[in-house]
């Protein structure tokens, strides 16, 4: 895939409607509210910063949440301005407005190398919509348009399809960075390839897991999706959570646990690994699990150990139980097949690791990826918070800061914000 990145030439002197991601978590503290993880913010400024070096006006656009009815002042972008200003030292203009008269006057101000950021697109209910007079006037405000928002580009919202129609459209720099690492997953990955999927919803990852199943050499299931897997093999999961329990069972038309069977199905009968150690099938659910009454259990001896692979648990304590993180034999077989695979991408924490009782199934698999000195690359807003939990994150080869997106992705569809960046090679 070939994207249209900008050159100097195209950028100098112009004014640019540059759509960013600045969706980002924020936390009330002394009574203001704050951003506590500003990935997504430097991930950026090398594209703000080439077009100041280039004497561009630069206007940038993003959502942040997801606000029900027009303004919402909860999910206002001011604090990610004070944020660039304060924390990153960079220097912004907040305009809380996203179009009309204060939006044009402050874009109409701005001198080269100047930055403004413009109110919560989302507060004009043409964003979501992709209401072509919206995106038109978004459009008006600027010369050239440049994306720079990939974990966005899953929205055909107004910011991120409709103002493409307008102007001269262009890939930013952390949109192709992206776009490069997740192709690279697909497109003749060094093998074995490893795919490891966790975290509390399938229904999420469904076209991940189905499109990444046929490429990869092996998928390591855990996390609350692993229960999808092993009631699907007609083993209890009592209490665990499950997506597509009986009582929500066609949630979007999908049975979450048909899904799983079809997919051990599929690839029961691959033997991958063929010049490796051991035989597997392709998809591996845990063995074992981690069970207690409660994800919010604070004493180890309500903490037990069930063999999976033993077969359905059945005595009267076991229905009390959900299965809260991998066991030690999972944990044992995944971190050496990760130790010796050529490629990884995760998605997913293997468990609830926000409670220490949980925690040793996600820091095994993050310290096991950590140490293979291959393609790595982790994403996920979860998986993220877990790796900077377990002080891991400046040990992967990429972490990709999108969530839906990579997994749109990653599920082999051209996604609608990145169609109008595409060029013939
Ligand atoms: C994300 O955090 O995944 C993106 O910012 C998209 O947000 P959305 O799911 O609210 O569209």
């Amino acid at each position: 895939m070939h994207l249209k990145t900008p050159t100097p030439a195209d950028v100098a002197g112009k004014t640019v409607l540059l759509r960013v991601d600045y969706n980002v978590p924020l936390e009330e503290k002394n009574g203001l509210r704050v951003v506590v993880d500003d990935r997504r913010i430097r991930a950026s400024l090398p594209t703000v910063q080439f077009l100041q070096e280039n004497d561009a006006k630069i206007v940038l656009i993003s959502h942040l949440g997801r606000p029900e009815t027009g303004s919402d002042n909860r999910f206002s972008l001011a604090p990610v301005a004070a944020h660039l200003n304060e924390a990153l030292g960079f220097p912004v203009n907040f305009v809380p407005d996203v179009v009309g008269p204060a939006a044009r006057d402050a874009v109409n101000a701005l001198q080269p190398g100047q930055v403004l950021i413009l109110q919560n697109l989302r507060f004009h209910p043409g964003e979501k919509n992709n209401d072509p007079y919206f995106a038109q006037e978004l459009a008006s405000l600027a010369d050239i348009y440049i994306n720079d928002a990939f974990s966005a580009a899953h929205r055909a919202h107004a910011s991120t399809v409709g103002v493409a129609a307008h102007l001269p459209a262009f890939a930013g720099f952390s949109l192709q960075e992206e776009v490069n690492h997740l192709s690279s997953l697909m497109d003749n990955p060094a093998r074995p390839l490893i795919i490891v999927l966790g975290g509390a919803k399938i229904s999420d990852k469904v076209g991940a897991a189905e499109h990444l199943s046929k490429i990869a050499d092996l998928v390591l299931i855990g996390g609350a999706v692993a229960n999808n897997f092993i009631k699907a093999e007609g083993i209890e999961v009592h209490k665990s959570y499950l997506e597509d329990s009986p009582a929500d069972s066609s949630k979007e038309g999908v049975d979450y646990i048909e899904f799983a069977r079809r997919l051990i199905e599929a690839h029961k009968t691959e033997k991958v690994l063929k010049d490796g150690y051991i035989p597997l099938p392709k998809i591996l659910y845990p063995v074992d699990v981690l069970a207690a009454p409660d994800k919010e259990a604070s004493d180890p001896a309500t903490v037990t150990t069930i063999d999976i692979s033993a077969g359905p648990p059945d005595t009267a304590n076991d229905q009390n139980l959900a299965y809260l993180d991998i066991g030690p034999n999972t944990i044992k077989l995944y971190s050496e097949l990760l130790a010796n695979a050529g490629t990884i991408f995760w998605n997913g924490p293997m468990g609830v690791w926000e409670n220490g009782l949980f925690a040793a199934g996600t820091r095994a698999v993050a310290q096991a990826i950590a140490q293979n000195p291959n393609t790595t690359i982790v994403g996920g807003g979860d998986t993220i918070a877990a790796i900077d939990h377990c002080g891991l994150s400046g040990s992967f080869k990429y972490v990709s800061i999108a969530g839906g997106a990579a997994l749109d992705f990653l599920s082999g569809k051209m996604l609608p914000g990145i169609e109008p960046l595409i060029v013939e090679p």
